[in-house]
């Protein structure tokens, strides 16, 4: 129901795609850690979105979506703050996918980038699922179902955000509208008292004539405030700011995560497919191992060699966690030749030994009792579904699916 603020909501999720790694920690974690205590997030395993890209060994799924669970706690992403779920367990994600189904252009779903990359990665003979073309419609409705505001995502799903963005709207001026919307809304308008609904008429022109977002977000909050209203008051009148009818599903938006560029042992992009990363839970001797054998300056043949830091992965991973006057030794060194690969790479090997101590500490209790992790879960599904049941009585009700 409206009680949510939509901009204090925060929803995200991650494909089980196996162990996670140090991009995923500096690039997405870190924040999900930041943001529980500032806004309201829901983090989910997206499960389902794993088997769009074809059959994944069973038994492998399962192992992956508790590992990762276990990582997410293990940074210190925190039960207590953020709801924690899996999406296959929230039924009411499914439905309002199939239900936004209907009123989502196929062209939109066709013309999506990733849809259209992944056709061309496709083998001799393979054709692609109805699932992978709804992959965009599928994390609309992960979102949609939350009524969440705000989605932290890299630069990548920006495009997918948008599309749910696209999708809400559709879908709001497609059911939002109630007979005599427009009187109705007039009616609430009043209801503000003489003060307060002249500033929201003034809010409301100045971002209906002018497009000034300012003036939306003020207005949306001076609506939320007015305690004195009915839900579907403050639903119509949130609406009517819009120039659309009822705002059933709000728009989301994306919340770019500025990360560090966390470069593999070949210096391409960390990922799982290229097995080029170094796992969240490694072992030091991993640790040590991984880095031992990644790609440095390749001018740097013999010790004495200079070598430029810029064109080293190694490099990176100091200025992520080296300190300034550690950082301006590497850079000396380096360049004049004096010290070798393995001991400059000694010192990011000791520092993320150092970090992930903590990790993996925190870790060991929910290996030990995989019964502790189940629990967590299953009070995190519970708070999720009786938000997306809410939200699914609005949408069914909206759409004429109600039958009393
Ligand atoms: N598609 C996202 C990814 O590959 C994962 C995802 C699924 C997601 N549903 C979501 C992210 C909803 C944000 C919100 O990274
Ligand atoms: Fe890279 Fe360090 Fe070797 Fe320079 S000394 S090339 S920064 S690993």
């Amino acid at each position: 129901m409206s009680t949510v603020d939509p901009q204090r909501r925060v929803v995200s999720g991650m494909r089980p795609t196996g162990r996670l790694h140090l991009g995923h920690y500096h690039g997405v974690l870190k924040n999900w850690v930041r943001l529980q205590h500032q806004y309201e997030c829901f983090f989910f395993v997206a499960d389902w979105h794993a088997l769009t890209s074809g059959p994944q060994v069973s038994e492998q799924l399962a192992e992956h979506v508790r590992e990762m669970l276990i990582d997410w706690l293990a940074v210190g992403v925190n039960p207590g703050s953020a709801t924690l779920f899996v999406q296959s367990k929230v039924p009411e994600q499914a439905e309002l996918h199939m239900l936004l189904s209907m009123v989502t252009p196929m062209g939109w779903l066709e013309r999506a980038p990733s849809f259209k990359d992944q056709l061309e990665h496709l083998h001799e003979g393979e054709s692609a699922s109805y699932g992978l073309l709804g992959y965009p419609l599928l994390q609309a409705a992960d979102i949609l179902t939350y009524r969440a505001g705000l989605v932290p995502v890299g630069a990548d799903q920006v495009a997918h955000i948008e599309m749910a963005r696209e999708v809400s709207r559709r879908f709001n001026h497609l059911y939002g509208r109630e007979v005599d919307f427009e009187e109705h809304a007039r009616l609430a308008v009043k209801k503000l008292g003489k003060k307060v609904a002249s500033l929201y008429s003034d809010l409301r022109s100045e971002y209906l004539s002018h497009g000034k977002s300012d003036s939306l977000l003020t207005a949306q909050a001076l609506v939320r405030e007015q305690n004195q209203l009915t839900l579907s008051d403050k639903d119509r009148l949130l609406g009517y700011l819009e120039g659309t009818g009822r705002s059933i599903l709000p728009e989301p938006h994306s919340m770019l995560t500025q990360s560090p560029r966390i470069p593999g042992l070949d210096g391409e992009k960390m990922s799982n497919s290229r097995d080029n990363y170094i796992p969240l839970r490694a072992e030091p001797d991993e640790v040590a191992q991984k880095i031992r054998t990644m790609r440095t300056d390749p001018s740097r043949v013999r010790l004495s060699d200079p070598g430029n830091p810029e064109h080293c992965p190694v490099w990176q991973f100091h200025l992520l966690y080296s300190s300034e006057s550690e950082q301006q030794r590497v850079l000396e060194r380096c360049r004049s030749g004096n010290w070798g690969c393995l001991e400059c790479k000694q010192l990011v090997i000791d520092a993320i030994v150092e970090e992930q101590q903590p990790i993996r500490e925190r870790a060991e209790q929910y290996i030990e009792r995989p019964d502790l992790l189940r629990s967590l879960i299953a009070e995190g599904t519970e708070k999720a579904r009786d938000e997306a049941r809410a939200t699914l009585e609005e949408v069914r009700e909206a759409m004429g699916l109600y039958y009393r």
